[in-house]
């Protein structure tokens, strides 16, 4: 029997921060001195718990009181790299949120040194390469966002693209209409988070307003018939997060997930884990647990690996290899179909 091996595939939509896990969490908070409000590990998983994207986005925020050296922020993206590597990823487009740290006092250049260091060790290190997605809260004001934009400029040849994240709901996409035209001006790609509790309205805004290269969630373009053909004509990618979906309740349960909808209607979707840490798997858990609650075959998970590096921001070369290691993969996700 040949090892099993996860299938190649790129993770687009993950955030760094969501990747802390309780045992860095508690260690770091020592090294640290800084108190967190639960007892032990096993307290703070009991807290995982979540009605809805702002309770998931308390304690989310609230745990990152522990981040504050770049030695902190170089090891927990090492961290999540390692993890990334036993989950078949090759390239991953990570997710960071200056604001949630310039405000508690650690600067943009502490943030992004100790990231790019693990990052730029991990061609080498795990096989993975890397960039960087600068996001904006949404709850913060738009000018937080563009101070924010002009604290990173010195950064901005590590970083890839702009992205919109935090509480949706009451905080549309056009009021960072902008900075998003500064990001792009300056050469930036450019996603948003939308449709994952907000309405349609906002992935419209979105793609019309922000220009944006992809959508992250967008779950709720199924509400739009209109939205969906626009997506589709565009090939528009989104990046989906089963498992996010389901502990933040934006879905009920797995099994009626809109994914097999989404690709049925001829969406470039991709799957990816969001904030790992917290919502029970990383990115190849996602894809074994969409696999299983919606009966996917081979094939389909292989389209699911080959969406990921066509939505990628990667050079055509790179594209080109890493889809062919989709095509020659064979091993577990292979499903029923492959023989
Ligand atoms: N949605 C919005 N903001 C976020 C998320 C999310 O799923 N994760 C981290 N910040
Ligand atoms: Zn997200």
């Amino acid at each position: 029997m040949p090892p099993v091996t996860p299938l190649p595939k790129a993770e687009l939509h993950l955030h760094i921060e969501g990747t802390l896990e309780p045992e860095l969490a508690f260690e770091l908070a020592a090294r640290n001195g800084v108190r967190l409000p639960y007892a032990s590990q096993e307290e703070l998983r009991q807290a995982y718990s979540f009605a809805d994207l702002q309770s998931f986005l308390d304690l989310y925020y609230a745990l990152m009181a522990v981040l504050r050296t770049e030695d902190d922020f170089a090891e927990l993206a090492d961290a999540y790299l390692a993890r990334a590597k036993e989950q078949g990823v090759r390239h991953a487009e990570i997710f960071f949120d200056p604001q949630a740290h310039t405000s508690r006092g650690v600067s943009v250049g502490t943030v992004v040194g100790g990231l790019t260091r693990a990052l730029d060790a991990a061609e080498e290190k795990y096989g993975i390469t890397t960039r960087l997605i600068m996001c904006f809260l949404r709850d913060q004001s738009a000018e937080s966002a563009l101070a924010t934009f002009e604290a990173a400029r010195p950064y901005l040849d590590r970083i890839a693209a702009v992205g919109l994240d935090s509480a949706e709901v009451g905080h549309p996409p056009s009021k960072f209409a902008e900075v998003y035209a500064l990001a792009r001006e300056a050469g930036l790609k450019c996603v948003a988070h939308a449709g994952e509790e907000g309405p349609p309205a906002y992935v419209w805004e979105a793609l019309d307003v922000l220009k944006v290269d992809r959508i992250d969630h967008g779950v709720r373009c199924m509400e739009d018939e209109r939205l969906v053909a626009r997506l589709v004509a565009d090939q528009v990618p989104l990046t989906v997060c089963p498992l996010s979906n389901v502990r933040l309740r934006v879905i009920e349960d797995l099994a009626d997930h809109p994914l097999p909808a989404m690709l049925d209607a001829g969406l470039l979707v991709t799957v990816n884990s969001d904030d790992p840490a917290y919502f029970g798997g990383y990115v190849h858990d996602n894809f074994t647990a969409v696999r299983d609650a919606l009966d996917l075959d081979g094939e389909t998970l292989r389209t699911l690996a080959r969406n990921s590096f066509r939505a990628a921001f990667l050079d055509e070369a790179t594209r080109e290899k890493y889809l062919k290691e989709v095509d020659a993969h064979e091993g577990e996700d292979a499903g029923a179909s492959a023989s």
